[in-house]
């Protein structure tokens, strides 16, 4: 399985390739479904959500599917309200105070009744293993502690973190005792979605790059390495995204990840030089590019490939999720174009740099 392969240190004649938010809004096959149902409905209905996993898989043949769900559903689950609505999603009752803390319990994370558990995404990812081919990785993912945390103490996100930062500071006890909760809970999470058939975990930490180097190191690399780590004890790779991350990427290798997938800020050839060999790379090409001309699209790709052709653990993906307007032709350039990849030989595989 190529992806498997580069999170070993192992890739051959091309690397693996897939987009983050490679289901959604951009797709007219997506937008059809939606049309009728709401979102929170297409990821807790199994048969929906198989069936928009597929939908990109289907057109492009990407080397990974990553199952449809949301990272918010496991807060939602543990005791804060959750509604997503047109601007996005929101917590109605922000968390601000040891009493709004006290509120939040411990989930029930296999039932399968949308209302109480987030039983609807290991159900989604049996029926996807089962249907997906064995040469395509089947993703599983989790929010990371601090993103999660940062929604909770908001209530919704747009630009930054404010009210996070400002948290954190008023209340650092109070935001360990939830990042702790958080971290237990999606370390759990994690480990039920390998055990249900996910081949790969991804753990986004969307906001802890707004983050200085001194607290990412003590509010979200911490409660990353509980997630990460009950990934390991699973025996699956895991790949950790955190948008914005060039001012922490030696913090984040040393995070546990199999994978460190990068925005598109820093060039990956820097971001190999900094962190040496061993870890996977996944990125990192700039959302916005897809609304080039397809050729265009074709030609940024290949210049991502020269740069890491001879990379033994690289990734092909974009630096952050796929925008809602995007062009399908671009996506399919995008696919095409690591995917015409031939004879691009990595080099030789040094077992001592390659994973267990
Ligand atoms: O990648 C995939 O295709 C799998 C599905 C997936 C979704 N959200 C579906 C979705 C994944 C992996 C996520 C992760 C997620 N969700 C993150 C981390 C990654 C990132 O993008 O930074 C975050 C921060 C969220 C929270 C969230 N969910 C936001 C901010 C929004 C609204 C923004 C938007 O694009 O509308 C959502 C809703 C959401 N999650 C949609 C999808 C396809 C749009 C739903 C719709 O209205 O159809």
């Amino acid at each position: 399985m190529l992806f498997l392969n580069a999170c070993k240190n192992r890739n051959g004649d091309r690397p693996p390739v897939w987009l983050m938010r490679q289901a959604g809004r951009y797709l007219p096959e997506y937008r059809t479904i939606r049309a009728t149902k709401s979102f929170v409905e297409m990821c807790t209905d199994p048969d929906v959500a198989v069936e928009v996993s597929l939908q990109p898989f289907r057109r492009f043949g990407m080397d990974a599917v990553i199952v449809f769900y949301d990272i918010l559903f496991l807060p939602g689950v543990m005791g804060a309200p959750l509604v997503f609505t047109d601007e996005g999603p929101r917590f109605e009752r922000p968390l601000r105070t040891s009493a709004d803390f006290d509120r939040l319990g411990r989930a029930d994370l296999t039932s399968l009744d949308p209302s109480k558990g987030t039983g609807a995404i290991l159900e989604s990812l049996r029926r996807l293993r089962r249907e997906v081919p064995r040469e395509a990785a089947v993703l599983g993912f989790a929010g990371a502690p601090f993103t999660l945390a940062a929604y909770l103490v908001e209530g919704r996100l747009g630009q930054g973190v404010d009210r996070m930062r400002r948290f954190l500071n008023e209340e650092p006890r109070l935001a360990h005792r939830l990042l702790e909760l958080l971290a237990q809970a999606t370390g759990e999470y994690l480990s039920l979605q390998a055990a249900a058939g996910a081949d790969a975990l991804q753990l986004f930490d969307t906001w802890a790059g707004l983050l200085d180097r001194k607290d990412y190191a003590e509010f979200a690399l911490p409660y990353e390495k509980i997630a990460l780590e009950a990934v390991a004890r699973a025996g699956k790779p895991s790949i950790l995204f955190v948008n914005g991350c060039t001012h922490i990427l030696e913090d984040m290798a040393a995070s546990g990840a199999s994978v460190l997938s990068l925005d598109w800020r820093l060039p990956l050839r820097t971001a190999r030089e900094r962190v040496g060999a061993g870890l996977g790379l996944q990125g990192n090409l700039d959302p916005a590019a897809l609304f080039a001309a397809p050729d265009a699209v074709r030609q940024r790709t290949s210049s991502l490939l020269d740069a890491m052709s001879s990379d033994p653990g690289y990734v092909v993906n974009l630096g952050h999720g796929v925008l809602p307007e995007t062009p399908p032709e671009s996506v399919e350039a995008f696919v095409e174009a690591v995917k015409a990849r031939k004879g691009v030989r990595t080099a030789a595989l040094d077992p001592a740099r390659g994973l267990p």
